[in-house]
């Protein structure tokens, strides 16, 4: 796989906030921030997690930039997000018009990738990123995205806050 130098820069950049956050929440927080700022194409980056305890299951927004979304409570059985969360498995979708799951969150928004978080073995919730250009993720963006996913994920077994 071709990877650029900014994804190349961007994942070093991602390890070393990984290594030095103290905390889960500051990881995410930090991270969100660091994508939105580096990756131009990343237009919306924002976390969505498990509520703890919640029956009917629900994501509920986390650390986030970009314009404020008014889905901040997602049930898994709505949207891309739902579709990520439940099945365990990266999405990634090229034109939100074609795609019946989307929830709009931008009229911008024209890709969008959700990938799963893990918390030993379980899906805790997933990192969403919406884009203002069509098929703006790649495999090289797709191996950033599930890396973060990972790092944050091996973060909150250690930090659970
Ligand atoms: N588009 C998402 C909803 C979240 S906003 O993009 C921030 C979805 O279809 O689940």
């Amino acid at each position: 796989m071709q990877v650029s130098a900014t994804v190349q820069e961007v994942k070093t950049e991602i390890d070393s906030l990984a290594a030095s956050a103290i905390t889960a929440h500051e990881l995410m927080t930090r991270m969100v921030d660091l994508l939105h700022k580096r990756m131009l194409k990343y237009n919306w980056v924002g976390f969505y997690m498990l509520e703890a305890g919640a029956q009917p299951p629900m994501l509920v927004l986390g650390p986030f930039q970009g314009a404020m979304t008014p889905h901040t409570r997602i049930p898994l059985n709505e949207g891309i997000c739902g579709a990520a969360a439940s099945t365990g498995k990266t999405v990634v979708v090229d034109d939100v018009t074609k795609d019946p799951r989307y929830l709009a969150c931008s009229l911008e928004t024209k890709s969008e990738i959700v990938v799963p978080i893990f918390v030993r073995g379980e899906v805790a919730g997933e990192l969403d990123i919406d884009s203002h250009f069509p098929a703006a993720f790649a495999l090289e963006d797709l191996a950033l995205v599930e890396h973060c996913a990972s790092l944050t994920g091996k973060k909150l077994e250690k930090s659970p806050v």
